[in-house]
C-alpha cells in the first residue's frame, strides 16, 4: 500500500487528530498520496476479499473508479473500485479523497444499485461490496461488454426512450434518488434493453432534499437523455416530462418548495 502522507498535519498529528484515529481503530479519515492502484493490488484484494477468483483486465478508467472485469467462479462480473486517487475536483481544493471517501462512495453505489434492483429497474444486479470495491454483473457477453447506448443505432428509438424515462421513474418515484449522471454513457444496450449504470452520484430526494437542486438534475439528466434520442428525429419538452416526475413525488414536506412548481407537485 502507499505510505500515508499527513497532508493536513505532515509531522505531528494534533492531540485531537490522534484521539480521532484511536477511537477510529482505522485510517479513516487520513488522507492518502496520490496513487493509481496497480492491477495486481485490485487482484490481491479482489480475491483477499471474496469477491472474485480472478481478475481478467482492466476495462476502463473514469475520474473516479476504474472498472475491471473478473470471475468469480464461472460468473463473469464488473469490478469498480474506487481509487485513493486526485480527481480533477480533489485538485482544485489541493485536497486527496480519504480512503473512508472512497469507501462511502463504493458503499453508496452499491446500495443504491440494489435498490434500484429490488424496485425493478434493468440495472446490473449488485453482487458484493468490501471497501472502495463492488461487484455487480457483467452486462454483456463472454469478454465483450454491451455498448454504451450512444454507440448503437436503435430500431425503435421511441419505444427505447419511453422504456429508459419509465426506469427513470421507478427511481426517481419508488427509490426516490435523481441519477445526476444520465446519459448516453451511462446507459447500456443489452439484449434489446437498455441498462442504467453509474450511480455514485445520485443525489436523494427525501425530506432533507434541496429541490431546487433536484429539479436541476433531474431536468439535466432528461435533456442529457433526449440529446442522444434527436438523432433519430425524436423531439419532446424536458419541461413537461420533468413536470410528470414531479407530479408523481415530492417529499412531503417539501411540497411547497417553490411557488412555480408547487401546482405540479
Ligand atoms: N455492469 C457492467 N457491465 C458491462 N460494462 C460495464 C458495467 N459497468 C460499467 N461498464 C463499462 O464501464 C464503463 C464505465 O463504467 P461507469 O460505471 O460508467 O464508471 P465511470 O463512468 O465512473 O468510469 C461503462 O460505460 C461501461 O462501458
Ligand atoms: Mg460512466
Amino acid at each position: 500500500m502507499s505510505p500515508v502522507v499527513e497532508k493536513l498535519n505532515p509531522r505531528k498529528p494534533s492531540a485531537l487528530s490522534m484521539k480521532r484515529d484511536a477511537q477510529r481503530g482505522d485510517k479513516r479519515g487520513r488522507t492518502v498520496a496520490i496513487n493509481e492502484i496497480t492491477l495486481d493490488e485490485v487482484r490481491n484484494d479482489a480475491i483477499k476479499f471474496g469477491l472474485a477468483t480472478e481478475v481478467l483486465y482492466q476495462m476502463n478508467g473514469g475520474k473516479e473508479a476504474s472498472i475491471y472485469l473478473v470471475y468469480w467462479k464461472d460468473f463473469p462480473l464488473i469490478l469498480k473500485a474506487y481509487r485513493f486517487w486526485q480527481s480533477a475536483q480533489a485538485k482544485k481544493s489541493k485536497g486527496f479523497f480519504a480512503p473512508g471517501r472512497m469507501q462511502a462512495i463504493a458503499a453508496k453505489e452499491y446500495d443504491l444499485l440494489l435498490a434500484c434492483f429490488n424496485a425493478g429497474m434493468n440495472v446490473p444486479t449488485p453482487v458484493g461490496r468490501v471497501g472502495n470495491y463492488l461487484t455487480m454483473r457483467f452486462v454483456g457477453n463472454g469478454l465483450e461488454p454491451a455498448p454504451q447506448l450512444r454507440n448503437v443505432q436503435l430500431e425503435e428509438p421511441d419505444l427505447v426512450l419511453d422504456e429508459i424515462l419509465d426506469d427513470y421513474l421507478i427511481m426517481y418515484r419508488d427509490v426516490h434518488y435523481v441519477h445526476g449522471d444520465l446519459s448516453a454513457y451511462n446507459i447500456l444496450w443489452w439484449e434489446g434493453r437498455a441498462w442504467i449504470i453509474d450511480l455514485p452520484q445520485a443525489y436523494q430526494v427525501g425530506p432533507w432534499a434541496e429541490m431546487k437542486r433536484v429539479v436541476t438534475l433531474l431536468r439535466r439528466d432528461i435533456v442529457n437523455l433526449l440529446q442522444y434520442f434527436k438523432k433519430y428525429g425524436i423531439r419532446r419538452d424536458p419541461d413537461e416530462i420533468v413536470k410528470v416526475f414531479l407530479s408523481e413525488y415530492v417529499p412531503h414536506n417539501l411540497r411547497n418548495y417553490d411557488e412555480t412548481v408547487a401546482g405540479g407537485a
